[in-house]
């Protein structure tokens, strides 16, 4: 499907969020979009959480119908205690409980020039910790908080292939992504007691806002360079094939899987590109 996914409901026979009821961080543009763009189509009323209200709400617009307001946006800085505290408590008010927590925003350096260690700002490391690291544990915290009394529930935390190596991000990105996966596992242990699961999705490149900030390329530059080393070949990575991997891990077809770090990106990092050049091609 497109990036542009259609935003027409499924029957419900085919919809495997029915009824559910979930907050998307991040979710005005790139793989939050898309993410509650789907989670939509499979009938769960969606929470668009995010800083830009105008778009927000002009999302939300696009998925409700006005019988129907199955979808709602709520002003949500990541960076606040407070504002993630009023989204899953308007949740709550407007229906019931939050059944998942799609925890997607992340910032990353810019590339130009990307910092050396010793030019390195702290307070900059710091500020990228207090997104990526922090507002992932603050979503965590504030939907188990209402998770834990209805015993279910799916949290899950966007990471990236920068949680499995190095050089894909500069060193806060690094270590904010591999901390999400950390903090991904201490979660899904506590939490497993109270039926809810906890996971983690690690993308590789693909081409958002996000990464127009990193590498100032537009969409076919970008396609063009990531096709050079990706690992799977013929295929482009796209937002809908994250939010699809957010789709498994928010419906019951993954409801026995928690503490795991679902890696989408094709082979990437499970291959060696060097060794594998040395390989003769049949
Ligand atoms: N784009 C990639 O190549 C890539 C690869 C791997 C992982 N990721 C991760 O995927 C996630 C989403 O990235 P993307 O590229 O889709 O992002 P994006 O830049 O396209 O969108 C970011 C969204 O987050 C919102 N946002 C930014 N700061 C916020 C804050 N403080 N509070 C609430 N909302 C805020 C923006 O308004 C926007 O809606 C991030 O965690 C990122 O690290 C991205």
């Amino acid at each position: 499907m497109s990036a542009e996914m259609s935003n027409t409901v499924l029957p419900p026979l085919v919809q495997r969020l029915k009824g559910r009821v979930a907050i998307v961080t991040g979710a005005t543009a790139g793989t939050g979009l898309a993410a509650a763009k789907l989670f939509h189509r499979h009938g769960a009323k969606v929470f668009i959480a995010d800083i830009q209200d105008d778009l927000g709400r002009h999302v939300c617009s696009e998925l409700s119908t006005k019988e129907d307001h199955v979808a709602e946006y709520v002003h949500c800085d990541v960076t606040k205690d407070d504002d993630i505290r009023r989204a899953v408590d308007t949740a709550v008010k407007v229906h019931g409980r939050p059944d998942i927590m799609f925890s997607n925003v992340g910032i990353a350096e810019t590339n130009s020039p990307m910092p050396s260690l010793v030019d390195y700002d702290a307070s900059k490391f710091e500020g990228l910790m207090n997104v990526n690291v922090v507002g992932m544990f603050r979503a965590a915290k504030h939907a188990a908080r209402m998770m834990i009394p209805a015993k279910r529930g799916s949290i899950i935390l966007t990471a990236s292939c920068a949680s499995l190596m190095a050089g894909l991000g500069g060193h806060g990105y690094c270590t904010s992504k591999h901390a999400v996966v950390g903090l991904t596992k201490s979660l899904a242990t506590e939490l497993g007691k109270y039926g809810i699961r906890v996971n983690c999705i690690s993308p590789h490149a693909v081409f958002t806002s996000n990464t127009t900030r990193f590498f100032g390329l537009d969409e076919a530059e970008f396609h063009s360079w990531a096709d050079q080393f990706a690992n799977l070949k013929g295929l482009s990575l796209k937002v809908d094939d994250t939010a699809e991997a957010a789709l498994h891990l928010a419906g019951d077809e993954s409801k026995y899987i928690s503490g795991h770090n679902l890696v989408v990106d094709g082979g990437f990092s499970v291959s060696d590109s060097a060794c594998n050049s040395f390989r003769t091609t049949p």
